[in-house]
């Protein structure tokens, strides 16, 4: 069984102040959620929001952690440091990071390690461009994503991944529910096959890139795809709760892994 986790990655928005306000203003819009709940914060919001989300069901999450306990590294943040204030989730290898800021899958690598190692759970997000799409590298793109970004984990189930196709985040437009399926499927048989069978089949994959909550009842539908990491949709508390109250009811539960089916 997968539990569905719908996950808000604030990017650089939101002061302290203005996340703590967020926060209080989601609570009761999403205390029925049947779901795991998560707000991927700026570091310095995490202090405030560790606060305000104490007591409910919402679970806090980092953007990014460094790979050394400590040291010299100016400007980056230790697991330990987010472990202090019960940070449960990191996103880890954002495209965002790739592109601006020389995230590599190798370094993707070190930082989920070290996040493991330190009992954060890291959201490991991979895709391909627009370009690599088009010109049907997709799935060889993904594979090494895969295959370098993720090795030495010993039991991929303990990490989330975050599928989130470049060409849209941010951009309004999203992969169709059935593309994301199948791209998410390939993901699954990948760590099959690069971890083991029963692993793949525990691990929650995420779908990203403008979800919203006129599409996630349609992506959330879908046999693969296990929760959202959600940008532009988690800053506004409505928007972001109508995606994680996708499911009021209970109609859609939990995910089933092959086995059980
Ligand atoms: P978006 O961002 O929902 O604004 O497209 C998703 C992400 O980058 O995680």
């Amino acid at each position: 069984m997968r539990k569905p986790i719908i996950a808000g990655n604030w990017k650089m928005n939101n002061t302290a102040r203005a996340g703590v306000a967020l926060v209080e203003e989601l609570k009761p819009l999403v205390k029925n959620a049947n779901c795991e709940v998560v707000v991927c914060v700026p570091a310095i919001d995490i202090p405030a929001v560790s606060e305000a989300v104490k007591g409910s069901n919402i679970a806090l999450g980092a953007q990014n952690v460094h790979f050394a306990p400590k040291g010299a590294y100016t400007g980056e943040i230790s697991a330990e440091m987010l472990n202090e204030y019960g940070v449960k989730y990191v996103i880890i290898g954002h495209s965002e990071r790739r592109q601006y800021f020389g995230e590599t899958d190798e370094t993707v690598n070190k930082r989920t390690l070290a996040a493991l190692e330190a009992g954060l759970i890291p959201i490991v997000c991979i895709g391909e461009s627009l370009e690599e799409r088009e010109t049907g590298k997709t799935e060889a793109v993904l594979a090494k994503q895969i295959k370098e970004g993720m090795k030495g984990i010993d039991d991929i189930s303990k990490i989330v991944i975050a599928y989130e196709p470049v060409w849209a985040i941010g951009t309004g437009k999203t992969a169709t529910a059935e593309q994301a399926n199948e791209t998410i499927g390939f993901i699954r048989k990948t760590c099959a096959e690069v971890f083991c069978p029963k692993c793949a089949e525990k691990v929650r994959i995420q779908y990203g890139g403008s979800m919203n909550a006129g599409n996630c009842k349609q992506l959330m539908a879908m046999p693969e795809i296990d929760g959202g990491l959600i940008g532009g949709a988690s800053l506004k508390a409505h928007d972001f709760s109508e995606i994680a109250n996708y499911d009021k009811g209970g109609m859609a539960g939990m995910k089933l892994s092959k086995e059980l089916l």
